[in-house]
């Protein structure tokens, strides 16, 4: 296994592990950034072909497609095993809607400049080459075709349990290098994409409190991977420090994301 294979076989056990804690800790709070991605799209003036979703997870991004786009042939796309089976039965009931293994860092050359949309929320900055992926993901739209795709910056707040997790785990993990961001427009400019939106949607977000966030984000999110990289041991000591000084009861917070929406 090459080192890229080794990191993905990773990434794809630890949301295989995540999954229903994901569905139900995390679906709900991010539910406001899906509803906007899926909006961008427009209907209106969208050509014929399927939508692809992209890092879909447990397809969360269905049933506004749906709404959206009756009849339409949708096409959801994730790493993880056990995400892919979840989200098959989410889709069970329409027929039009299939859910593929795999990465989707480079989609099949088939898919090349035949769909009308592509979607996706929350994978993008999972990807080994954000960039480059976004570039292969532009190039299957046709004509007239619209991408629209949501994703964590390196920083999402100054202040609350996003930015308290990552100055944690900053402590003990090197950060990850962010500047590929800086190069998603200008990979979408050169695969011939008109950027129409680059945004940062913020949206209300609350936990019950430190502790029940931290163990969502640990068991049932990104950080699942890390969790069980480094052992128990690890994950208690990151708690500790997590902990300490976190505010008391309910956390609210605002984080923001960044979403980009272009059309061929
Ligand atoms: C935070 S979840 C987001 C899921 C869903 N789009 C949502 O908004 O809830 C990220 C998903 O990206 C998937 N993922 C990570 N790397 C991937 C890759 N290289 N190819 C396909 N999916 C990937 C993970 O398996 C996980 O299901």
């Amino acid at each position: 296994m090459t080192g890229r294979e080794e990191r993905l076989a990773r990434l794809a056990k630890g949301w295989d592990e995540a999954v229903t804690g994901y569905e139900s800790y995390y679906v709900p709070r991010f539910a406001p950034w899906v509803t906007a991605a899926v909006r961008a799209v427009g209907a209106a003036t969208l050509p014929e072909g399927p939508v692809l979703v992209p890092c879909c997870g447990t397809l969360p991004e269905l049933d506004a497609l749906v709404e959206l786009l009756p009849g339409r042939e949708i096409v959801g796309i994730d790493l993880s095993g056990g995400m892919v089976r979840r989200a098959r039965e989410r889709a069970a009931r329409h027929p039009g809607v299939s859910v593929v293994e795999g990465d989707a860092s480079t989609l099949d050359v088939r898919r090349r400049g035949r769909c009308a949309a592509v979607v996706s929320v929350f994978g993008l900055q999972q990807l080994p080459e954000p960039d480059a992926a976004i570039r292969s993901w532009a190039a299957a739209l046709r004509p007239g075709g619209r991408l629209s795709v949501v994703f964590w910056p390196s920083v999402t707040e100054l202040d609350g349990p996003f930015a308290r997790i990552a100055e944690v785990v900053g402590r003990h993990v090197p950060p990850g290098d962010g500047s590929w961001a800086d190069g998603l427009v200008p990979a979408l400019t050169a695969q011939g994409v008109v950027v129409e939106r680059d945004e940062w949607p913020s949206f209300p977000m609350s936990h019950p409190d430190a502790a029940t966030f931290f163990d969502a984000h640990v068991r049932s999110g990104p950080m699942r991977p890390l969790a069980d990289a480094r052992g128990e041991a690890f994950v208690g000591r990151l708690r500790a420090e997590f902990l300490s000084g976190a505010p008391a009861g309910e956390w609210r917070h605002r984080p923001r994301a960044r979403h980009l929406v272009a059309r061929r």
